[in-house]
C-alpha cells in the first residue's frame, strides 16, 4: 500500500481521488483550506486520511507541510496536485498583480510541491498534475491567467518527466468540463451549468469519480511506462 498526497482534496475531483486511494487501501496525505470539511474525511477516512490545512496561496505553509510531515510520512509514493482557483474573470487587458495568485495555487504551488516532495519520492513514485483542455478549445477571455496557468502546468510535466528519466514519472490530465463546485461558480450556479451541459457531445459533463479513476490509474503501477503524457479525459467535448 502506498502513501499518495492529493492537493483540493476537500471538494471535487480531489475529494473523489482521495476517496478512491484509501476505498484501494492507500494511506492519503489531503491537503485545502476548508477545515470543516477537511475533518469530516478525516472521520470517514478508516484512519488512513489525514488532512492538513495549508494555503497554497501562501508558500511559506506549503514549506511548514512538509516540515511537519517529515518524520511521520517520510515516503511519498505519489501526487496529485489537483487544487485550482478561476481567480476573479477580468478582461485580458486589464489583468493586474492580484491574478499573480492564480499562477501561485495552480502552477507555482505545484512546482514547490514537487521540489519539497522530491527528496522523499521512492523509486517509481507517480505525479499527475491537474491541468484542464488549454490548447484544445478556445477558453473564455476572462479566464486567461487561469488558461495560462494550466499552460504552464503542462510545460512543467514535461520537463520533470525527461529529466527523470522514469525514476519518478510526471503526467497531466486535461479535463473537459467536471461537474464540481468550481464550474458551477463559472455558470452562475448548478443550474445554468446543468443547462449549458446540454450541448457536450454527452449532454452532461463528467462526474468527479470518472475523473479519479484515470488519476488512480496514473498514479498506480499498472501506468508504469506512461510518462510525460497529458490526457485528456473529456467525453469528446474537444471534438466539438
Ligand atoms: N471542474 C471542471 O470542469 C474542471 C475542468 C478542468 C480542470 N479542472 C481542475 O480541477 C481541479 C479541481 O477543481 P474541481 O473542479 O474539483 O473544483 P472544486 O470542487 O471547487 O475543488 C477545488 C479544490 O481546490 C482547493 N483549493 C483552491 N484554492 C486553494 C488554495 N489556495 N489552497 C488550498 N486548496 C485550494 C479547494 O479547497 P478548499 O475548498 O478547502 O478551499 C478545493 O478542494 C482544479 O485545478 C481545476 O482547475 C476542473
Amino acid at each position: 500500500m502506498k502513501t499518495y498526497l492529493v492537493t483540493g482534496a476537500t471538494s471535487g475531483i480531489g475529494e473523489a481521488t482521495a476517496l478512491q486511494l484509501i476505498q484501494e487501501g492507500h494511506t492519503v496525505l489531503a491537503i485545502g483550506r476548508n477545515e470543516t470539511k477537511g475533518h469530516e474525511l478525516e472521520t470517514n477516512g478508516q484512519g488512513r486520511l489525514f488532512f492538513f490545512q495549508v494555503d497554497l496561496a501562501v508558500p511559506s505553509e506549503i514549506e511548514r507541510f512538509f516540515e511537519t510531515t517529515k518524520e511521520d510520512f517520510p515516503t511519498i509514493d505519489g501526487i496529485f496536485n489537483n487544487a485550482g482557483t478561476f481567480g476573479k474573470p477580468v478582461a485580458p487587458e486589464r489583468v493586474t498583480d492580484q491574478q499573480t495568485e492564480v499562477f501561485q495555487v495552480n502552477y507555482h504551488a505545484p512546482e514547490q510541491i514537487i521540489q519539497h516532495a522530491v527528496k522523499r519520492l521512492s523509486r517509481g513514485a507517480s505525479i499527475v498534475n491537474n491541468s484542464a483542455i488549454v490548447g484544445h478549445v478556445k477558453f473564455p477571455a476572462m479566464l486567461l491567467p487561469y488558461a495560462s496557468s494550466k499552460s504552464a502546468l503542462l510545460t512543467l510535466t514535461k520537463t520533470y518527466a525527461a529529466r527523470f528519466h522514469g525514476k519518478y514519472r510526471f503526467n497531466a490530465i486535461c479535463p473537459g468540463p467536471v461537474d464540481t463546485k468550481l464550474s458551477h461558480s463559472l455558470y452562475g450556479g448548478k443550474e445554468k451549468f446543468d443547462l449549458a451541459m446540454k450541448h457536450h457531445l454527452r449532454g452532461h459533463a463528467a462526474h468527479p469519480s470518472e475523473i479519479a479513476e484515470v488519476v488512480c490509474f496514473l498514479l498506480s503501477d499498472k501506468a508504469s511506462y506512461i510518462n510525460g503524457q497529458t490526457l485528456i479525459v473529456d467525453g469528446g467535448y474537444t471534438l466539438t
